[in-house]
Formats: structure tokens, C-alpha cells, sequence
């Protein structure tokens, strides 16, 4: 619940990226060792994956709220089952991981945010290319291959996902791997640096030609995740967008160039520090148009909060989404609020209205929940949102952070709701 109509003014610590923390995970599985991974996020996404690395036989120790030892030495299966995969759609990784370290791998076809069609014909491509074999059946996918060969790989698409997986099989197989069209985020890096401090030989990462040389053996190591950029650009937001005055502390400026470009075209100040910026607003936002593109072009992930900070700028803003086919069904709960929005296929017009008024709303998904969550803080008068475990799936303690921040939120649990309720996918109703 959150009473909007107060201005975010302080500090806020931002957590380790979640789409790296969940990619390096399974990527501990390609050393027979200890790897101590520091400044991962305290989110539901984690929890999960420490499951199913648990499941596969890896022992794993929690020495702090964001430090993990995972210890790999002994794997006692190559199976993730469907009740597992199915929570989120990292959980493919497990077939590049376990390809890369033992050739074999049955995986659930995973779940994660439903934006319409997710196929993953790029991630088997991928595979296909090291001369692995890839079937699925019934939902299950089984990759296998004697031996892994270095081989070339130019995906049709840009894919986070499918880039990642190759990058977990190609570091043990036999000889040089060149992925090209390679997605070039952030979290592309971090993986790239954490398979290298294993031992791995791989070159290239965050521009879009990946080559990876095989190695014959890699080892544990010690690292710390990079900030999350989209959990900053989501704090910097909602500082924009209830006219705040905050500081977004551990970050790396360079992370979030087109989103603080974005929120200066609004009229917003941001001043960039070593590892904090500083975001200042002056009274409404300005409207302004935005694409979503691959990195370094405007984040997709960022689409959704930008939307409800717009809902109330001055002027229409058009917001595009270029990468998912349907990324806009929150709009259906910022209307709820009054807003006044538009959906042409993959555009959104946004005139902007004066003021949003609270109302009961529920996130479809992470970042349609985080959209909810600014949408509230700047509405006059009172926002219910339902099933906020989507938005606590990859934002550490935001309560916590809100309210120091200011803002005046608090969970609450109504009579009927279970926590183990399974609320079934809309597709399969
Ligand atoms: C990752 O998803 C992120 N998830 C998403 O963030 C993010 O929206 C997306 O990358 C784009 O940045 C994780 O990292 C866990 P893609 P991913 O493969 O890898 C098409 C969040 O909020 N495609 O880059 O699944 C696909 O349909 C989540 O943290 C194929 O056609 O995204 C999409 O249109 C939500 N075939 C486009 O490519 C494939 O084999 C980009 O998808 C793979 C993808």
C-alpha cells in the first residue's frame, strides 16, 4: 500500500545486478571448485537458482546476506526439473553450463515475464554450432555432445540470453568459438570477467563479436557482481517522477549513459560522480519520445517505469518497444489511475495528465510491478498493488529503500491471500 504525493529525497544503495548474478551462478558449474561470489542481490531470483544448484549436487554456503560460497566439485545430476525451471527464465542456463562441464544437460523449459512469445531458437542454434545435439520434448530440453568443438555462430537477433548460453558451453570445448551479432550489455561483461578469473580464454565481450578459445580445465575463484542498472535507473526514476532530490549510490555512471540521457531530455538534473549520481527534479517532468534497443540503446527493462514517470510529464511523449512483442500490458493499470495512454502495436502514446489518482492495481511483471510502484508514489491519494512478489523477484528490500527514502509504503497481507498460492498462467486457463 502506498500513500503517493511525497517527493523521494536522500540516499539509496543500489545491489548487484540480477541478470548477472544469474548468469555467474550456473557459470560456477564449469570449475570443479570453491567460488566465493560477493554482492549478490537478496531477491527471489536467487533464491531459486541456489535451489537448483543445490538440486544439481553443489553445496552452497551463505556467509552474508549478499556473499555465497558455492562449492561444484562433486555434481550429482544434469536435470533441472519443470517445477523448478519454470519460475523464471534464467533457468536456461543450466543447459549451457552443463554442456560446458560435462557434455550433458535435460532442462524444464524455463518460464520468466510473459511479454508474449519467447522463443529460444538462437540459444539452440548456439549449441548446435559446438556440434551439441538439441531435442525437446514435452517441454523438456535435452542437449547433449561426446565432445564440445569450438565452432561460429552469427545469431539472427540480438539475444541477452542466447549470447550467454553459448558463452557457458563454449569455455571448455575443444578449440575457438566466435559468436558475432553478440548482445553487449552489462551483464555480458561481468560474465565474461568472472569465466576469465575461472581460467577461461574470452575476448571481446560487450562488443558484438564474442571469441572464446577453449581451456582444458578452470578453477574457483573470488568476485563481486556489478551494480544493477536497472534497479538504479528504476530508483532514478521514481526520484525524477515525485519530484525528489536522491542520490543512487554504488553504481557505475556508465551503466545508465541513455537512461540519465533520457531523464535530462525530461528536464531532470543528474550529476554523474565516480560511482553515485545524483538525480535532482525541478517541479513536472518534460515529455520526451523513447526506443527501446539492445545495449547501448535505451534499456527495454527500463521501458515500464519510464511510462508511468511520463504519464504525468508535460506533453505526449511515444514510447516504442523494440525488443518484445508485447511489453505493454501494465498500461491497462496505469489507466485504472487515470492516465492517459494509447497502445498502437509496439508504441505507446502518452499524453500526460496533471496527476494520477491511487487506485487497486497488480503487477503483471517485474518491471510492469516497479512501474506500479513509481506510478503509486505519484498518485494523489491511496494504491493498492497486488502480487508484489513479481517486483520482489529482482529488487532487493524495496521497502526498505523507499521508505528511507521517504516514501510512505507498506506490505500488507489481506485474509485470502496464500503465500503458496499458484495462480495459474493466463495461457493455460
Ligand atoms: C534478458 O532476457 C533479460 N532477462 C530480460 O530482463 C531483458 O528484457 C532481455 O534480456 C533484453 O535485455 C535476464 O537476463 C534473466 P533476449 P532474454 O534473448 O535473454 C528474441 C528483467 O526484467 N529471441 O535478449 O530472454 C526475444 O523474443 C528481464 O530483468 C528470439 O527470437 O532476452 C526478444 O524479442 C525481463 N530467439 C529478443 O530476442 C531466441 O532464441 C531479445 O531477447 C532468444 C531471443
Amino acid at each position: 500500500m502506498i500513500h503517493g504525493g511525497k517527493r523521494l529525497v536522500g540516499n539509496v544503495d543500489i545491489s548487484g545486478a540480477k541478470n548477472a548474478a544469474l548468469a555467474i551462478i550456473p557459470a560456477t558449474l564449469l570449475a570443479k571448485g570453491l567460488c566465493r561470489v560477493e554482492n549478490i542481490p537478496d531477491i527471489r531470483d536467487v533464491r531459486l537458482m541456489m535451489d537448483i544448484i543445490r538440486h544439481l549436487g553443489a553445496s552452497v554456503r551463505r556467509l552474508n546476506t549478499n556473499t555465497y560460497e558455492i562449492d561444484t566439485t562433486s555434481i550429482t545430476s544434469h536435470t533441472v526439473p519443470d517445477a523448478m525451471a519454470r519460475k523464471m527464465r534464467a533457468s536456461y542456463y543450466f543447459i549451457g553450463a552443463l554442456l560446458g562441464r560435462s557434455g550433458r544437460a535435460e532442462v524444464a523449459m524455463p518460464g520468466g515475464c510473459n511479454f508474449g512469445v519467447r522463443p529460444i531458437d538462437q540459444h539452440i542454434k548456439g549449441f548446435e554450432a559446438l556440434g551439441a545435439r538439441v531435442k525437446t520434448e514435452n517441454a523438456v530440453i535435452t542437449a547433449s555432445s561426446r565432445e564440445l568443438l569450438g565452432g561460429s555462430v552469427y545469431f539472427d537477433l540480438v539475444s541477452v540470453g542466447a549470447t550467454i548460453n553459448v558463452m557457458l558451453a563454449a569455455v571448455r570445448a575443444k578449440g575457438m568459438t566466435i559468436i558475432e551479432n553478440a548482445a553487449k550489455e552489462p551483464h555480458i561483461v561481468d560474465l565474461a570477467n568472472f569465466l576469465n578469473l575461472m581460467g577461461a580464454d574470452v575476448r571481446g565481450a560487450g562488443t558484438d563479436v564474442i571469441k572464446i578459445r577453449g581451456v582444458e580445465s578452470m578453477h574457483g575463484c573470488d568476485y563481486s557482481i556489478i551494480p544493477d542498472q536497472i534497479e538504479a535507473g528504476t530508483y532514478m526514476v521514481a526520484a525524477a517522477a515525485t519530484g525528489g532530490d536522491v542520490w543512487v549510490r554504488n553504481v557505475i555512471p556508465k551503466h545508465l549513459d541513455s537512461i540519465s540521457a533520457k531523464l535530462v531530455e525530461s528536464g531532470i538534473d543528474v550529476e554523474e560522480y565516480d560511482d553515485s549520481v545524483h538525480v535532482i527534479a525541478h517541479g513536472r517532468p518534460l515529455k520526451c519520445n523513447i526506443k527501446t534497443m539492445p545495449h547501448p540503446g535505451f534499456p527495454t527493462d527500463m521501458q515500464p517505469q519510464f511510462a508511468a514517470m511520463l504519464a504525468i510529464a508535460e506533453g505526449t511523449s511515444i514510447i516504442s518497444e523494440g525488443i518484445w512483442d508485447n511489453r505493454f500490458r501494465y498500461v491497462e493499470q496505469l489507466l485504472r489511475m487515470g492516465a492517459s495512454i494509447q497502445v498502437e502495436g509496439k508504441a505507446a502514446i502518452i499524453e500526460g495528465v496533471p496527476f494520477l489518482k491511487g487506485a487497486p492495481v497488480r503487477a503483471d511483471d517485474l518491471r510492469a510491478g516497479a512501474a506500479m510502484v513509481i506510478a503509486g508514489l505519484v498518485a494523489r491519494g491511496t494504491t493498492t498493488i497486488e502480487d508484489i512478489h513479481l517486483i520482489e523477484r529482482g529488487y532487493e528490500n524495496i521497502l526498505g529503500k523507499l521508505t528511507a527514502l521517504g516514501a510512505d509504503i507498506s506490505r500488507i497481507q489481506d485474509e485470502d491471500d496464500d503465500p503458496n498460492r499458484v495462480i495459474p498462467m493466463v495461457s493455460s486457463l
